[in-house]
């Protein structure tokens, strides 16, 4: 997968709290990803989880101490700093996030830190009364106003016994964070209204129509305009995915909850982007129970619901508007009456069926057919890259 995170030199700080055995998976999720990793730990963090554990997964010598030097002589601890793309502290005690806010360096992560100039990532994680206590919030939000990315903690119960905020967030969502972190953001002014997954008509309590629509392609329109620094809401059909961080989400079932919300939530945003794969028709009726199968045959009337993409394009004022198209065939044809019909900036279209793109895949293979009559053929990617391929197109084409 490309991410911003790929070939980036990372520098993880870890610190001496409970939760230190979840950075070896961070680290872990981070190689992953393409990154080179380097670990430096405080004392107290050996306490907790061996220098052994991340230097065999970062596959690099874990720095320690201040007095360390590389093979060639050189200092460790700034000849990192300079060398980091980004740097990730977690857990971050409530004793280095008092040292950084004071400027004091006494050990070797603290005096890494000040000689550090890339985006740096705390995320804070204690006993929730010392997450709320008054000096480390001024602390705190000391960090904030000199520019760090302040990732804030899980509220839950904590490993000594306290129930509120101060857990450390799962690897997966620190990830999350530093793709945030270090994308950048060329849509802090947008608010993006985003529709993704299936709808589901039900024809009995236990029955329902619907299509195998993943939401995937959706998901990333969201999480990526999010990264980008956009004002998200993503409405969603029933879809297995979690919802992406720092994004306004509205689950809905049907196509008439769908068009209820995106009609509540269209007026102020500036991108409407509809990747739901919305059912064309409902049963007529929805039986009150269970229909037994009496009947060798049985037929279900079925109605049609409202094109909400082409309502959309009635009522949109200066907005950019932008569809999907579903194809298993003649493409082009298909994709392009969708736009000039539906009245669409631009129509990503792909054809279903290909293993390489549509339903539940991870990559697609789209080609966008943008109102001027241009055409863009994407080349297979993962969705995520799709989807900020498609956010650069959209923008350049606001306003
Ligand atoms: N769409 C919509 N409301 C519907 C049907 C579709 O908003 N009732 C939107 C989809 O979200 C997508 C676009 O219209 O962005 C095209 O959807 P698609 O299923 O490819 O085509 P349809 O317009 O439904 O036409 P057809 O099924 O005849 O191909």
């Amino acid at each position: 997968m490309t991410t911003v995170i790929k070939n980036k030199h990372i520098v993880l700080g870890v610190c001496g709290g409970i939760a230190a055995y979840k950075s070896v998976e961070l680290l872990r999720l981070l190689k992953k990803q393409g990154a080179n990793v380097r670990v430096i730990m405080t004392e107290n963090a050996g306490a907790f989880v061996g220098p052994l554990t991340f230097e065999a997964l970062s596959g690099e010598p874990v720095c320690s101490s201040l007095f360390e030097q590389s093979f060639d002589a050189s200092i460790r601890h700034i000849d990192w700093a300079e060398a980091s793309d980004a740097v990730i502290i977690a857990p971050a005690t409530a004793n280095i996030v008092g040292k950084l806010a004071n400027g004091i360096a006494d050990d070797a992560l603290s005096t890494f830190m000040l000689a550090v100039t890339c985006p740096v990532g705390i995320c804070p994680s204690m006993n929730t009364h010392m997450y709320e206590n008054r000096a480390v919030k001024r602390n705190l939000e000391t960090l904030r106003n000199d520019g760090y990315f302040v990732i804030e903690p899980d509220a839950g119960e904590l490993a000594c016994g306290t129930t509120g905020p101060g857990r450390l967030p799962e690897p997966e969502d620190i990830v999350d964070r530093l793709l945030k972190m270090l994308t950048i953001k060329d849509m802090r002014d947008k608010k993006v209204l985003v529709t993704a997954g299936p709808t589901w008509e039900a024809i009995d309590p236990v029955r329902f129509i619907a299509n195998p629509s993943s939401g995937k392609m959706g998901y990333a329109l969201a999480r990526a305009a999010e990264y980008r620094g956009g004002d998200v809401t993503l409405i969603s059909g029933p879809a297995n995915i979690p919802d992406p961080l720092n994004v306004n989400v509205v689950r809905i079932k049907t196509a008439q909850e769908m068009a209820q919300a995106v009609f509540e939530h269209m007026e102020d945003c500036h991108i409407i982007i509809k990747a739901a794969a919305v059912s064309d028709y409902r049963p007529k009726e929805k039986e009150k129970h269970k229909i037994k199968k009496d009947n060798d045959e049985m037929i279900i009337d079925l109605i049609k619901n409202q094109d909400i993409l082409k309502e959309l394009g009635k009522r949109k004022k200066d907005q950019i508007l932008v569809g999907f198209a579903a194809e298993t065939r003649d493409l082009e044809i298909n994709a392009g009456k969708k736009l000039k019909e539906k009245n669409l900036d631009i129509i990503a279209g792909n054809l279903v069926g290909d293993s390489s793109s549509g339903f539940g895949t991870d990559t697609n293979k789209v080609t966008l057919f943008f109102k001027d009559g241009k055409k863009e053929s994407i080349p297979e990617m993962e969705k995520n890259e799709v989807a900020h391929l498609l956010l650069d197109r959209i923008l350049e084409r606001v306003g």
